[in-house]
């Protein structure tokens, strides 16, 4: 666990982390996140790209999640925040960017085809995640089976109050499609971000509670090589170093 002295060093050491993949194997696929949390190291990235060449042309991207019913063009839609916040950036190859198509007219079967191209790319190398106020990673909300895989979820009221600001007059949608845990899980390693005060607690129940599908991020400490890089302000809750 890496405790950053503020956003931007966290934005910084996960953009190091995510371009440190990339040398090591250009070809890479990724599971990516939205959120607030993970925009300074989009910025970090695209900046990487501009002045120091880092390419993501051979690399593979899976976003994590998209809200159900929403199609791509959507301004609150995840396929929309990708585009403006990194794809536009920086030299991605669209035919190797996947978002879940929350507008598609069968989920059920949108969800097994991105299992699928999930496995049929290799699987994750590296799986960047943020964390909700109430512990969930992607979508899945405390309860989420550890042997989930991407499915439609229901979200929680707090999740769709929280997310709310996106929508104008009115909450998040009531669902959406996440990759599951299992998904998540098998990735051969995985990058959590945390930032903002009001997530300490979240924090303090992932690193320092029990292990359980209460909080689906506590289940990274099973990982083996998960990496937590969590900006001061969000850690003042841990109260002991459990060496994650
Ligand atoms: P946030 O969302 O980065 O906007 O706080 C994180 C999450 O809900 O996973």
């Amino acid at each position: 666990m890496l405790v950053a002295d503020d956003y931007e060093a966290m934005s910084g050491a996960a953009a190091e982390l995510v371009a440190g993949q990339l040398r090591e194997k250009p070809d890479s696929v990724f599971l990516v996140p939205t959120g607030t949390t993970p925009l300074g190291m989009y910025r970090r990235l695209a900046a990487m790209h501009r002045e120091e060449g880092v390419s993501f042309a051979r690399a593979t991207f899976f976003n994590l999640d998209e809200y159900l019913g929403l199609p791509a063009d959507h301004p609150a839609s995840y396929h929309a925040y990708m585009e403006e916040n990194f794809y536009s950036r920086v030299d991605v190859d669209t035919a190797r960017v996947h978002v879940p198509r929350g507008a598609a007219p069968e989920p059920e079967a949108e969800c097994e085809r991105y299992e699928a191209a999930i496995r049929d790319a290799g699987g994750a190398d590296l799986c960047v995640l943020g964390i909700g106020r109430n512990g969930h990673i992607g979508f899945n909300e405390p309860g989420a089976p550890l042997s989930s895989r991407t499915r439609v979820v229901r979200l929680s009221e707090s999740t769709r109050e929280v997310n709310a600001v996106d929508f104008e007059g009115g909450l998040a949608p009531e669902s959406a499609i996440t990759v599951g845990m299992t998904t998540i899980l098998e990735s051969r390693t995985a990058l959590l971000l945390a930032s903002g005060a009001n997530k300490a607690a979240a924090v303090a129940a992932a690193i320092d509670g029990k292990v359980s599908e209460a909080v689906p991020a506590s289940a990274l400490r099973r990982h083996g090589r998960a990496t937590f890089i969590i900006e001061r302000v969000a850690a003042w809750r841990l109260t002991r170093n459990t060496g994650v």
